[in-house]
């Protein structure tokens, strides 16, 4: 028996007040997808066999075979779900896994919880304190959802312009706001792949006694310390921006993700212990909320210990099928949002409103992406987004580098007036503001 439509009543009212929502519903295949068979990369959706460009498991930890492997024996042992809530009573896989984020990250402590959104809820409202939270306006929905649970407690919210350092420090300066204060914002960009200036947000933290927050969910991983004998310009261990960066968590508290290059149901804080140790009555999830499953538990510690052993090999594939993605688009002189060479490629098109027909064009040529319609990025960067993983073979990237190259004419050029604005990828060869220190970008200006 089919369950009957609801009385359309309701709906049409919802509609009418949520117009800008209603009007986002997906008129093509690329999302919202139901994947009836996965081989590798490879998935397949209805009778279509597609490479997934989609996935955010940056070092292929959900397929690699050795994880997979050691994964049954923590079941054995601990069973499917610890269903403790942390505050009562944890596994030691957590123990184990949070020393050895806090000793990769270089960091006092680390403290876990299931997910990120879970961490911006609980944690922003806590170090705000009733103070003031200086957001970038291109932060992660999370970051924005948790300065509004800041806001509930009593905090102030004041949106920055995206990376407007000099916004910023303009405001800082003025000194007419709530303390204690914190500056939230992405490391690397979720939707464009690009690093903040991470030093020069530090300075103005630890210069206006501030906490610098700032969510690496798709850098850890990924970027990590820089060391002379790096195999790629991701640098070494995939510790993250502030290593990566060279700058010292003085004021600055660093989330990253395990969900994303690390395949788990997890995420974390690299934070001194004294934060920890307060948290852990403070932060709602840690009191209230489920833990992640053992899977996951089992997935990171595996992970960090095929990070250790071959971490650097598989950044560098991740690193070099990337690049042969960036190149395609330089040759074609097609305008891109990436200047950073890290594998989140947003392409945008020369025409934004034809969004639906590239996403049924890409996935009738076996090419999975998430399309990136206006108004969930700016009109100007309307397109689709490429995210690559180290288990993206060779032939994934043949086929996408022939479909831009056979599509190219959908594609918005660098010689188009509307092209983006900020300096090319490699190109930025100054600092926006002066500062005595160098500035280490992922991939070095040529
Ligand atoms: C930058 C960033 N922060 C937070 C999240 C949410 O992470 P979680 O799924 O752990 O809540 C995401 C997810 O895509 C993200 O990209």
């Amino acid at each position: 028996m089919t369950t009957p439509p609801p009385s359309a009543d309701w709906l049409a009212r919802w509609r009418e007040t949520n117009s800008d929502i209603a009007r986002l519903s997906f008129t093509h295949r690329m999302a919202d997808a139901v994947i009836d068979e996965q081989r590798g990369r490879d998935i397949r959706i209805g009778d279509q066999w597609l490479a997934d460009f989609a996935s955010c498991n940056y070092l292929g930890f959900d397929l690699d075979q050795e994880i997979l492997d050691a994964i049954p024996e923590y079941l054995a042992k601990w069973g499917s779900h610890p269903s403790w809530s942390r505050i009562i009573a944890s596994p030691v896989l957590y123990e184990q896994i949070e020393e050895q984020l806090a000793e990769l990250c270089g960091t006092e402590d680390a403290l876990t919880l299931p997910t990120i959104t879970h961490i911006h809820f609980s944690v922003l409202p806590v170090l705000a304190a009733g103070g003031t939270v200086f957001l970038d306006s291109r932060s992660h929905k999370t970051l924005f959802d948790g300065a509004t649970a800041a806001k509930a407690t009593g905090a102030d919210v004041k949106t920055i312009g995206h990376n407007n350092l000099d916004r910023l420090q303009a405001r800082l300066e003025a000194g007419d706001w709530k303390r204690p204060g914190v500056i939230a914002l992405d490391g690397v960009n979720s939707m464009t792949g690009n690093l903040p200036d991470l030093v020069e947000y530090a300075r103005l933290a630890r210069e206006h006694d501030a906490i610098l927050y700032v969510d690496d969910a798709h850098g850890f991983g990924v970027i990590g310390e820089r060391d002379p004998d790096e195999l790629s310009p991701y640098g070494t261990r995939g510790n993250a921006i502030v290593r990566h960066l060279g700058e010292s968590y003085d004021n600055v508290v660093l989330i990253g993700a395990l969900s994303k290059a690390y395949s788990s149901l997890m995420a974390f804080l690299a934070v001194p212990t004294e934060l920890k140790t307060l948290l852990k009555s403070t932060a709602p999830p840690y009191v209230y909320s489920g833990p992640s499953p053992v899977a996951s538990l089992a997935t990171v510690l595996e992970g960090l210990r095929v990070n250790r052993e071959r971490g650097d090999e598989i950044r560098k594939v991740l690193h070099d099928r990337t690049k042969r993605i960036l190149d395609t688009i330089d040759e074609l002189s097609l305008d891109a949002v990436n200047d950073s060479g890290l594998p989140i490629i947003q392409v945008p098109l020369a025409d934004p409103d034809r969004v639906s027909e590239v996403g049924d064009m890409l996935f009738e040529r076996g090419l999975y992406v998430t399309m990136c319609p206006y108004p969930i990025v700016p009109r100007r960067e309307a397109g689709f987004r490429i995210q690559v993983t180290a288990a993206n073979g060779e032939e994934h990237i043949d086929r996408l580098v022939s479909a831009l190259h056979e599509l190219q004419d959908l594609f918005r050029r660098r010689d188009d007036p509307q092209a983006l604005a900020h300096p090319k990828r490699f190109a930025r060869t100054t600092p926006r503001r002066p500062t005595d220190r160098a500035r280490s970008r992922v991939i070095p200006p040529r």
